[in-house]
């Protein structure tokens, strides 16, 4: 469960990085850790203490593909869509990962169980296809080791 948004602990965050506009990205990688997601008080006010647009902040929320605007499922899982991965199978492996959990990517299916989000490069495309399913990354993942997978982690 994503931490409850506390505009002090945000507050803290931000004179972290000094209130530094520049150090935006960096911010919003810290509010992820913390939040799990970029809400629309974050975006209010990051962009109120560093002084820029909100569509300042907006646009670099929407670049980066890190950055989610909704909070997550109890489960992320994440599919590499790198090249490395696409050309061993990750765009069938999505298919079937959309199949069996039963939500589109990009999407928390509507129970709140499950995110799947697609992620571009794990570091681990020697082992591709790779996915990561909690933080955990996993390589060379066929749709049966997918299966395997998933029951290891709560199960579709
Ligand atoms: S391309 Fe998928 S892990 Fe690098």
């Amino acid at each position: 469960m994503p931490a409850k948004y506390d505009a002090q602990i945000a507050t803290q965050i931000i004179n972290n990085f000094g209130a530094k506009p520049e150090l935006l990205v960096q911010i919003l990688h810290a509010f992820i850790e913390r939040y799990s997601y970029i809400s629309e008080e974050a975006v209010r006010q990051i962009a109120y203490e560093l002084n820029i647009s909100r569509a300042d902040v907006h646009g670099v929320v929407s670049f980066y593909h890190d950055f989610r605007t909704t909070p997550p499922g109890n489960r992320v899982v994440k599919i590499c869509q790198a090249e490395s991965c696409q050309a061993m199978g990750s765009r069938e492996l999505t298919a079937y990962a959309e199949k069996t959990l039963g939500v589109a990517m990009n999407q928390t299916r509507d129970d709140g169980e499950v995110t799947l989000e697609p992620v571009y490069c794990l570091g681990n495309c020697a082992c591709s296809p790779a996915v990561m399913i909690d933080n955990k990354v996993y390589g060379r993942v066929d749709t049966g080791r997918f299966a395997d997978l998933l029951e290891k982690h709560g199960g579709a």
